[in-house]
């Protein structure tokens, strides 16, 4: 059985919409836990409700490779074989990734290589892009980086604001997410240099 591990700083909405995934068997996996660097994360409380073992590990104070230790030796204590950051708004240290190559997926709310990094669908509008939407890559130690999985495109609309294209560009994240880990976890794709082959491709 292919056991996943959530990490999240936020509101965890991509984690609910795993969630719903594996309880209907669209993601053939268990959540076996959910990490949060930020203890009051409403994902954390969410995963509670939801009967997952949740736990936080405060990353306040604690240098970024002892803390990634932290996290990844705590991962494996639960069988965790894939990783999914869902809004988890920490860079992961070459050692951290080094624990689970290939094993690390990412949802960003970007086309990457387009506006990595915070604030992306503000980015987006700042430059006037005419589509924007979300990418579902492998991560490496570099920001926003890894071959990319999945992607979904969504238009900027004229009164667009920065509340308004999040919120489109996140119901696709939602959809698009699941169906990547679903590939993954299938183990029904092959990595070839920077591209991902065998999985569906969303658009
Ligand atoms: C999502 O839009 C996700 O793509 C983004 O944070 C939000 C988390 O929302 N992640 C990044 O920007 C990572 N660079 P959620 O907590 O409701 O899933």
């Amino acid at each position: 059985m292919n056991k996943l591990g959530i990490l999240l700083s936020g509101r965890g909405s991509n984690f609910e919409a795993i969630a719903a995934a594996v309880r209907e068997g669209r993601v053939e996996a268990e959540i076996a836990v959910v990490i949060s660097n930020k203890p009051a994360a409403p994902g954390l409380a969410r995963a509670k409700e939801l009967g997952i073992p949740a736990e936080s590990i405060p990353s306040k104070g604690t240098r970024r490779d002892e803390y990634d230790r932290r996290v990844a030796s705590r991962l494996k204590e639960y069988g965790v074989d894939l990783v999914c950051l869902a809004g988890f708004m920490r860079l992961l240290s070459a050692g951290f990734v080094e624990e689970f190559p290939e094993r690390i997926v990412n949802i960003h709310p970007s086309l990457l290589p387009a506006f990595p990094g915070l604030d992306a669908q503000a980015q987006a509008l700042e430059h006037g892009v005419r589509y924007a939407g979300c990418t579902v890559h492998f991560v490496d130690e570099q920001l926003d980086s890894g071959p990319i999985i999945a992607q979904a495109v969504v238009p900027v609309l004229e009164g667009d604001d920065e509340h308004a294209l999040s919120a489109r560009i996140l119901k696709e994240e939602h959809r698009i997410y699941p169906e990547a880990i679903q590939t993954i976890v299938s183990g029904d794709y092959r990595i070839v240099g920077r591209r991902v082959f065998g999985g569906r491709v969303a658009s």
